[in-house]
């Protein structure tokens, strides 16, 4: 391999699809990450998530000898910081991965670099980062390019979405941006809209918001008409007549790794101001705690009705339909929360997404319906929509999964 053109540090479900497609347009990347079984696994030219197209396109930038893994960093012209951002403690962010992936290149920088966040970050990180560099190397003090360019890629459509969606590209300085939009130009169809570090910081964070309290809303309509007894569904159906008026789905909370997690980092850091915001995050919890009491509710109602326990069935444990990702899942919240009440009943828990779990015993959706005398949908899986429910059944449906495909 040639001296690489580009250091990809963090080759995970953003990271190794974007140096696949960077070594596609024959630049030679070498690839980062501190899990070693990861780096072996790339250099069989094989990959270690699922997501379509992908695994060609790895198989092919490594074949060709385009695209070489370790764990390491080696000297290049520009270097992405793609790893890991999650919260701690009270909701604070973690920004110890890209500062560690920082550290690991700050040896390697020579004049007139390009080095880019686009791991989700606080705003002032790429600010602190630069202070970082430039710290250790004062003799470059405004002679790299520094410079943030978030992602919003939908996994599953991952190869596609990298190349066509528009981006938002922030430096430090109006140098870092050119530069750093000149990479991207490379490789990249989709607009290439300019900023500044911090604006593209908290657009990235302001997209994930704007989802959650737009969700939000939809979940708080659902507890207000669950009290007022009127169908939520029907409700909103007709609301969205409106010309202007756009309201989303309810569901049993808002799980994953993005939507639940980055309104956290501008809450964390402006919590007086952002109140909807924050309210937001809080009802969408409140809306899996909730499920979770009704669930219990019920089970004591049929106790009352029918002398004798129920079996439940519930159904769902991804964090959204069709996939197989349980990362801040609302329905594992909720199953968790209604097995701790657990007494004597039996219980099918269903995801028919992913063949087994470690906690939970899963049962097949068809089995689990037919023997459950209560039946709480908590994810609006494609299988369940088809679905024959016989009448003497009690449905929960958290998700529209019955009522919206009447
Ligand atoms: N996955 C998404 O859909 C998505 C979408 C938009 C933005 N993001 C953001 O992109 C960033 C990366 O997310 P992801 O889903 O690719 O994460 P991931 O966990 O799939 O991958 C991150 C990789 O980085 C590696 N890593 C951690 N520290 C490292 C270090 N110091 N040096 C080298 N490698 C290191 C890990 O081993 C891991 O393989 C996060 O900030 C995330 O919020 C993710």
């Amino acid at each position: 391999m040639k001296q690489p053109q580009v250091v990809m540090i963090g080759l995970g479900y953003i990271g190794l699809p974007t140096a696949a497609l960077i070594a596609q347009n024959k630049s030679y990347v070498h690839g980062v990450d501190t899990n070693p079984k990861i780096v072996d696994t790339i250099n069989e030219g094989k990959i270690h998530i699922i997501e379509p197209d992908l695994d060609k396109a790895v198989a092919e930038a490594v074949s060709q000898g385009y695209l070489k893994a370790s764990t390491t960093p080696v000297v290049a012209n520009t270097y992405l910081i793609v790893v890991p951002t999650p919260f701690k403690g009270k909701n604070e962010p973690d920004i110890s991965f890209v500062e560690a992936a920082t550290k690991a290149i700050i040896p390697l920088l020579k004049e007139d670099d390009l080095y880019i966040i686009e791991s989700t970050s606080p705003v002032g990180t790429t600010e602190k980062m630069m202070d970082l560099i430039y710290g250790a190397r004062p003799e470059l003090k405004t002679k790299l390019n520094i410079a943030y360019c978030p992602e919003r890629v939908l996994p599953g459509n991952v190869m596609y979405e990298l190349v066509n969606n528009d981006r938002v590209i922030g430096g430090i300085d109006e140098k870092s941006t050119k530069k750093a939009v000149s990479f991207y130009k490379e490789f990249i169809k989709g607009d290439l809209h300019e900023t500044n570090a911090r604006t593209a910081e908290m657009c990235k964070l302001v997209e994930n918001s704007s989802r959650d309290v737009q969700i939000a809303f939809a979940n708080e309509l659902s507890l207000i008409c669950d009290k007022a007894e009127i169908d939520v569904w029907e409700l909103i159906k007709l609301a969205n007549k409106h010309p202007r008026v756009n309201i989303l789905q309810p569901g049993c909370g808002v799980g994953g790794h993005c939507i639940a997690v980055d309104p956290y980092f501008i809450v964390s850091d402006y919590p007086m101001e952002s109140q909807i915001i924050g309210k937001a995050r809080e009802i969408n919890n409140y809306k899996s705690f909730w499920c979770a009491e009704k669930i219990q509710t019920a089970k004591l109602q049929f106790e009352i009705n029918h002398g004798r326990k129920p079996s439940i069935a519930l159904m769902g444990l991804a964090f959204k339909p069709n996939i197989d990702d349980l990362r801040e899942s609302p329905a594992k919240y909720i199953v968790q929360k209604v097995l701790q009440n657990a007494n004597n009943e039996d219980y099918y828990i269903v995801e028919p997404n992913i063949e087994t779990h470690n906690v939970f015993k899963l049962t097949s959706y068809k089995e689990a319906v037919e023997k459950a005398d209560i039946i709480a949908f908590l994810v609006a899986h494609k299988e369940f929509k088809q679905l024959n429910l016989s009448k003497d059944k009690v449905v929960l449906d958290f998700c529209g999964v019955i009522i919206n495909n009447k």
